[in-house]
């Protein structure tokens, strides 16, 4: 299912974990549309259920109740291999922790998602002008731990655009970035998303992020607010 539009719908999303014998409301009545080209941002407390948003979003996982509908189709009428697929190809996704595979270099950290769907095609191109997008294509060869956490982060973008996602969810991508590196991401993650025409959900701390978007929101205890 290509998300042509970038449209993400939330109606009424709920979702609970249980810790125990307690249940714990994780997001609580959600509604939300976004459409194409949105640059979001959402600010919160730890715990306060960010995470389990973007996971919603990505459909690493499901609510318990409500509907999420991408592109016009309900999330919960796909069956695993379509969700897999549409993981696969149209979200991109980044995590705080970069989670770039150690042993592979730059060029095969980014290979890696075309090798997944066995996209082979124009392949080696694409990384190339990925790899130079993000100002890394010198290091193409280098692993990992030889770069910084603002490099890892931007092997991390040109993963997540590869598959030229209608949709990208970071979440705290500068978690790990010092206060300019954070900056510097945030900028990039803005360019690639006009360039890319994708839209970008970014889980955030820092402060001036609210610059960069042009949706704000703030998530508390489940609860759902615009900024
Ligand atoms: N797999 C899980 N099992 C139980 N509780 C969870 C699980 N994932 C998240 N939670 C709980 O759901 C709430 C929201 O968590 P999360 O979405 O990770 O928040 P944030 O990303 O804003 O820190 C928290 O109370 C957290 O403890
Ligand atoms: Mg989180």
């Amino acid at each position: 299912m290509p998300i042509q539009n970038g449209i993400i719908e939330f109606k009424n999303v709920s979702k609970y974990y249980s810790a125990g014998h307690v249940r714990v409301t994780a997001l609580s009545h959600v509604n939300l549309q976004l459409a194409k080209g949105d640059f979001v941002t959402v600010m919160g407390p730890s715990g306060g259920g960010k995470t389990t948003l973007l996971n919603l979003m990505g459909g690493l996982d499901s609510p318990d109740e409500g509907e999420i509908i991408l592109n016009g189709r309900a999330i919960s009428s796909l069956n695993d291999k379509e969700l897999t697929r549409l993981r696969r190809g149209e979200i991109g996704f980044i995590f705080q922790f970069f989670n770039l595979l150690p042993t592979l270099t730059v060029w095969e950290n980014v290979e890696l998602p075309l090798l997944l769907s066995h996209a082979s095609r124009g392949a080696s191109q694409r990384i190339e002008s990925l790899l130079d997008y993000v100002g890394l294509l010198a290091r193409r060869q280098s692993f990992p731990a030889e770069l910084s956490g603002g490099e890892m982060q931007r092997v991390a973008i040109a993963r997540a655009l590869v598959h030229q996602p209608a949709i990208i969810l970071a979440d705290e991508p500068t978690g790990n970035l010092d206060s300019e590196n954070g900056l510097r991401l945030l900028d990039l993650l803005k360019k690639a998303s006009v360039d890319f025409e994708t839209t970008v959900v970014v889980v955030t701390h820092n402060p001036e992020a609210a610059r960069y978007g042009n949706r704000h929101f703030e998530i508390r205890d489940g609860v759902m607010k615009s900024r």
